[in-house]
């Protein structure tokens, strides 16, 4: 099994993307800590994965608060011993589109917390529990760092950042053997996206950035983690990796 004997931490593992990444490891052989703000649903993931013969325990984390991220990273390691690959994936697109103008700057700083410095802190606090054995830091980042849209500057803004981070940090990370990279998903099926789903107009215009014309699902960005985490991809490093049909990839 690719992860026998790997410790995993994913944070927004109760959500769409984290769950099914949190998944994929239990399944190759990872112990895994589903960590998130949400309790119910990340303890509902944990189950989930032991239903199936896998190994998990949830940890609450905000990932806005660095104490917590550490004592998420601090926890993990006093019960499985290690931690090999960090997910950091929680991420909010944000309380509605609202123009540069109009939008509240405490809207602005709310999402570069949680977005940007939960990703800061996350690289941080697994790096110095990796330094001595090497291991896999991955960052979940967003087509949306190389192309805008209207209404929607914190999300690009935070995203790109997470692109420039995932590099900064895989370069001074490489002496203690520990990537760094990111994923870029285009649309994905997941509760992030589901506010758009009941007007059809706008779900058709989602659909057709992609260039079969389909959402992506949290399960085919799973599958992407699972490969970035492993060894088979042990020489890729400080890059993105796009998981979107190719939506970043043509003129609409
Ligand atoms: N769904 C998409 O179309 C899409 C596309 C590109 C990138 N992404 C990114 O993927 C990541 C996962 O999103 P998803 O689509 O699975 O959405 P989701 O809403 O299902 O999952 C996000 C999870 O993050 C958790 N979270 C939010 N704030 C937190 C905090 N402060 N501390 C800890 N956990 C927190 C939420 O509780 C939730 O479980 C996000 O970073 C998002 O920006 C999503």
């Amino acid at each position: 099994m690719r992860f026998q004997d790997k410790v995993a931490i994913v944070t927004g593992g109760a959500g769409g993307i984290g769950r099914a990444s949190a998944k994929r490891f239990a399944e190759g052989g990872a112990k895994v800590v589903v960590a998130d703000l949400r309790r119910d649903a990340g303890q509902a993931a944990v189950q989930e994965i032991q239903a199936a013969g896998g190994s998990a325990m949830f940890v609450p984390v905000d990932v806005t608060d660095y104490d917590s991220v550490s004592s998420l990273v601090r926890e993990t390691v006093d019960t499985y011993g290690q931690l090999d690959i960090m997910f950091n994936n929680a991420g909010v697109f944000g309380d509605g589109q609202k123009d540069l103008l109009s939008m509240p700057i405490e809207e602005y700083q709310r999402i570069v917390r949680i977005n940007q410095d939960g990703v800061f802190y996350g690289i941080r606090a697994a790096a110095l529990a990796m330094k001595e054995r090497g291991g896999v830091i991955i960052n979940t980042a967003s087509i949306y760092a190389f192309i805008a849209d209207r209404r929607q500057l914190p999300y690009h803004a935070t995203k790109a950042a997470v692109v420039g981070m995932t590099k900064a940090a895989a370069l001074d990370l490489a002496k203690y053997n520990i990537r760094v990279v990111a994923i870029a998903p285009s649309m994905i099926d997941t509760p992030l996206i589901d506010r758009w789903r009941s007007d059809e107009r706008v779900w058709n215009s989602i659909r057709k950035a992609q260039m079969r014309l389909q959402v992506g699902t949290a399960e085919q960005v799973a599958q992407v983690v699972a490969f970035l985490a492993s060894d088979e991809a042990s020489f890729v490093n400080g890059h993105e990796f796009y998981v979107d049909d190719g939506a970043a990839a043509f003129k609409r």
